[in-house]
């Protein structure tokens, strides 16, 4: 194993991705796209970053890496960390002990969208799959603006805007553009690893003509399975294999559409899709795609994992998040859990963990606005979802994986336990989940991994409206492992940014 180094300099550049407007962009060494991560598994990864933006603070989160025993490394600000301040530096240090298909984003609120946001491939020497496939590829999908994100939340969360509409995108990208062309050899296998890094739409993805045989979701390797179109959340990944034609008669298209059932308003200029194109041969044709109502989306509870993970089948603590969107009383409209919006505490909840000895395993010292769930350690936990709003929700966890073991159809209301269809013996596990329109979900995880860890919406315009609940799991064990051992960097972004954190914190 090797230690796999970084150095990343954030700083605003320009770009127009989608060839309409030129705007600023948050890039990494003076670039955007923002590089891709690779590491390979059991590799020590060290991100050294130096916010050059002048005007933001910043901070890098690595979706879906489990941090056991670095949960000071996760990233999002006022949780796990301080922000980091103009003109300051701070270094992610972590073992990547899991393969697969993650990426790397801003957990700044709001930034990440402004294009802080790239893949992070972790290749397995041990891949089940690796025979199958010749070559690889990644595909990042994502949703656009024009406006920069500073603007567009200063009128999302608005008394102008008491429905809470959120932003509709400007464009969809792939791999931060709208003309991708994949060279393709005729007869080879590619397993091509898409994650969607936008804000806001899922998307629909297909590969004309071309059958994806899905092999990984989220980092969690499944038996492999074909689907003819994807609907890609917010956050999600898959990897799937798919073969190249014999014959380099044509080329083929391949196309994310953004779900517009997202959207409160779809602007008559908005072109939903984006397309790119497996390239067989530059002087051949390139047929129009097919349109979208062509496609059946794949149904991702049919998934099973590879490793054919038992079903945690008896629970040892309920959570039970009941969600909705409503105004407060500044006239403006959030979001909730159990009737709490998430507002950033003060002092990141990890410190109050390490600084507050035995009373980190009472959930009131951490404020009335974090929404914050208090795990001993090994209990099954269930999180029961009930979503009271029409919009869909892509869910993540931090730090886990979850069995997601039911989840209801459109308007079917909240969870009841005695008109549910028997959960599947091996769920599938994932760290982001889907959960329809006033309809539930329950999702099953082991607390086997102290830390603190967020559980929240992953359209990043819920991140900003409270959508967020706080898990600190195992308290004890994370004072274990942690106090006295938080480094000198970590403890300076406080300082610099005036948080008062106690000693303990610091050792
Ligand atoms: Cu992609 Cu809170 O994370």
């Amino acid at each position: 194993c090797a230690t796999v180094t970084y150095d990343f300099d954030v700083s605003w550049v320009y770009a127009n991705p989608d060839g309409l407007q030129t705007r600023p962009v948050i890039g990494i060494n003076g670039q955007w796209p923002v590089p891709t991560i690779r590491v390979t598994k059991g590799d020590q990864l060290v991100v050294n970053v130096k916010n050059s933006l002048g005007n933001q603070t910043t901070s890098i989160h690595f979706h879906g890496l489990y941090q056991n025993g670095t949960t000071h490394m996760d990233g999002p600000t006022q949780v796990s960390q301080c922000a980091i301040q103009p003109g300051e530096s701070f270094t992610y240090n972590t073992t990547v002990d899991q393969p697969g298909t993650y990426w790397y984003h801003s957990h700044v609120r709001g930034q990440y969208p402004d294009g802080l946001r790239g893949p992070l491939i972790v290749t397995d020497p041990e891949d089940p799959h690796k025979s199958l496939y010749d070559e690889e590829l990644v595909l990042s999908f994502s949703d656009w603006y024009h406006d920069s994100m500073t603007d567009l939340l200063a009128s999302f969360i608005n008394i102008a805007n008491p429905s809470g509409a959120e932003p509709v995108p400007d464009s969809a990208l792939v791999n931060e553009t709208q003309n991708l062309g994949v060279k393709v050899q005729p007869g080879k296998t590619y397993m091509i690893r898409m994650v969607n890094v936008g804000a806001f739409a899922a998307q629909y993805v297909w590969f004309e003509d071309h059958t994806m045989r899905v092999v990984e979701v989220d980092g969690i390797y499944t038996e492999p399975t074909d689907a003819d179109m994807i609907y890609l959340a917010a956050a999600q990944r898959y990897s799937v294999l798919i073969t190249a034609k014999n014959s380099t008669e044509q080329n083929f298209a391949f196309v994310g559409s953004m779900d517009q059932d997202l959207f409160d308003t779809v602007p008559a200029t908005l072109n939903p899709n984006v397309t790119g194109w497996l390239v067989y041969d530059d002087n051949k044709d390139k047929p129009a795609p097919k349109t979208l109502d062509s496609f059946e989306p794949f149904d991702d509870f049919s998934l099973v994992p590879q490793d054919k993970e038992d079903l945690y089948d008896h629970v040892d603590h309920t959570i039970q998040l009941d969600m909705k969107m409503d105004n407060l009383d500044d006239g403006a409209n959030y979001a909730f859990f159990n009737d709490v919006t998430w507002i950033a505490p003060k002092v990141p909840t990890l410190y109050t963990v390490l600084s507050t000895g035995a009373n980190a395993t009472n959930p009131l010292i951490y404020g009335s606005n974090t929404n914050q769930f208090v795990l001993q350690a090994n209990e099954v936990v269930e999180i029961i979802l009930n979503n009271d709003d029409p919009g869909k929700h892509p869910f993540h966890l931090h730090g886990h994986a979850f069995q997601v073991i039911h989840r209801s159809d459109e308007d079917s209301g909240f969870y009841n336990p005695t008109n549910t269809p028997p959960f599947p013996r091996t769920p599938m596990r994932r760290d982001t989940v889907l959960v329809h329109p006033n309809a539930n979900m329950v999702l099953r995880f082991r607390s086997d991994n102290p830390g603190v860890w967020l559980f929240h919406c992953h359209i990043e315009w819920h991140v900003a409206s409270g959508l967020i609940a706080t898990i600190i799991e195992s308290p004890l064990d994370i004072q274990r492992q942690l106090v006295g051992s938080i480094p000198r960097d970590h403890l300076d972004a406080c300082r610099t940014a005036r948080v008062p954190i106690a000693g303990n914190a610091a050792g």
